[in-house]
């Protein structure tokens, strides 16, 4: 039933979306353009060694994270990080499909103040760019990805366009001088080109990000969450009737502002987020709600949404409106991604004619089932 549907809303999506966007989306399925990425968060590394990564559903892996430290901004690796990144590496180049390997700078835990910092002169960020390239290349990774969140003011905007090109300068003149394959420079980025929902405007250095970045990763997630406890939402929702909170707003925003396509990757999250309903018997997206639900601050990983979709006996409903899943059980209620509202927005991102797509994060699927269908859902990718 859910695969029929599916596949119906797949031909919808390729044979009416595809050709409005011309010849853009046929250029999309090109074979070697895909990235399929996904975040490894290393602090789980005992319970989710990289050797148990599943390669065949991925081209790129991120290790999470590395940062500089706050007075040198220089990446002063503890004696307890350098196992990891090791191991990291030497695991990965064990396994067959290879993966590409980017270290990811900073994350939602680092706090943007030391990338405000960092990127605010010219010497801070010499020291800080030239410690990137060489711990990138002491441990053997392709390249680097800077996650910084969120740059809070246009000031900073301006100073990240010259970090991204000093950065790729001092990457190509590495390249020459070792005669190596220049190392990958990517960004986790917001999920539209400018914070139009905030009180403080500003918007991505677009033309800095075309030019010296390989791709961005845009974190086309958490729209909904703790931070609202009055109704339910689906945080990553890729249609939304009722605002210009969705991916297909926020890829769009890149898109119209001058990003090409090809340096567009779209996030996916593997994990829900959870509210307590007002009402047992309204339970629909939007509901309203009284407080998180299960799990740490509202959020379950997709593998903690299963289990809790099999224990309660919750009833699971996919919404094509907003392409996204919900389940609930009594007053509880969990939006998230499933295989088919993951396998239908992998459709959408190739029909705009993007890059790829990347999870967050790849330790908390379920036996790689997301990983599988999305992988599956990419035709003619890896
Ligand atoms: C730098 O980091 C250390 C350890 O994480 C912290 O204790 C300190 O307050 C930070 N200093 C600044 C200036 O942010
Ligand atoms: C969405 O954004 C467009 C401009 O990009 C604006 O015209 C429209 O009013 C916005 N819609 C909502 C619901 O905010
Ligand atoms: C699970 O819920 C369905 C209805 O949603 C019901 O028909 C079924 O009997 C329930 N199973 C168990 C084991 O409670």
């Amino acid at each position: 039933m859910a695969n029929f549907s599916f596949l119906n809303l797949l031909f919808v999506v390729l044979f009416s979306i595809a050709p409005a966007e011309g010849a853009v989306a046929a250029a999309a399925l090109a074979p070697e353009a895909a990235i399929k990425g996904a975040y490894y968060p290393s602090w789980f590394s005992s319970g989710f060694p990289p050797s148990s990564i599943e390669t065949s559903l991925f081209t790129h892996i991120l290790y999470a994270f590395l940062s500089p430290s706050n007075t040198t901004y220089k990446f002063e690796v503890s004696d307890s990080t350098a196992p990891l990144l090791s191991n990291f590496i030497a695991a990965l180049r064990q396994k067959s499909p290879p993966v590409k390997t980017l270290i990811s700078i900073g994350g939602g835990g680092a706090g943007p103040a030391l990338y405000a910092t960092i990127a605010s002169s010219a010497s801070t960020r010499k020291l800080f760019i030239d410690s990137s390239i060489e711990v990138a290349r002491k441990y053997g990774f392709d390249g680097l990805d800077l996650d910084w969140e969120m740059p809070e003011n246009p000031k900073q905007m301006a100073d990240l366009g010259l970090l991204f090109q000093e950065w790729r300068n001092a990457i190509t003149r590495e390249s020459k001088a070792t005669a190596r394959p220049p190392l990958l420079l990517t960004a986790a980025v917001y999920f539209a080109v400018d914070f139009f929902l905030s009180g403080t405007y500003r918007k991505y250095p677009v033309a800095s990000m075309n030019q010296n970045l390989d791709w961005i990763n845009a974190m086309c997630y958490d729209y909904h969450g703790s931070w609202d406890t009055s109704a339910t939402g689906a945080h990553a929702a890729f249609f939304d009737p009722n605002s210009n909170i969705s991916s297909s707003y926020g890829l769009r925003s890149w898109i119209q502002a001058g990003l090409p396509r090809k340096k567009v990757v779209m996030g996916l999250p593997l994990y829900g987020r959870t509210w307590e309903l007002k009402d047992p018997s309204v339970h629909g997206i939007g509901a309203p709600a009284v407080g998180l639900g299960p799990g740490k601050d509202g959020v379950l990983t997709y593998s903690q949404v299963e289990t809790f979709n099999k224990k309660n006996n919750a009833t699971v409903q996919y919404d094509a409106t907003t392409v996204s899943t919900y389940s609930f059980k009594g007053t509880s209620w969990v939006g998230y991604d499933d295989v088919v509202s993951t396998a239908t927005k992998v459709g959408l991102a190739q029909a705009l004619g993007l890059r790829g797509y990347f999870f967050w994060a790849l330790s908390y699927d379920k036996d790689w089932r997301i990983s599988t269908q999305a992988s599956r859902a990419w035709i003619y990718g890896k």
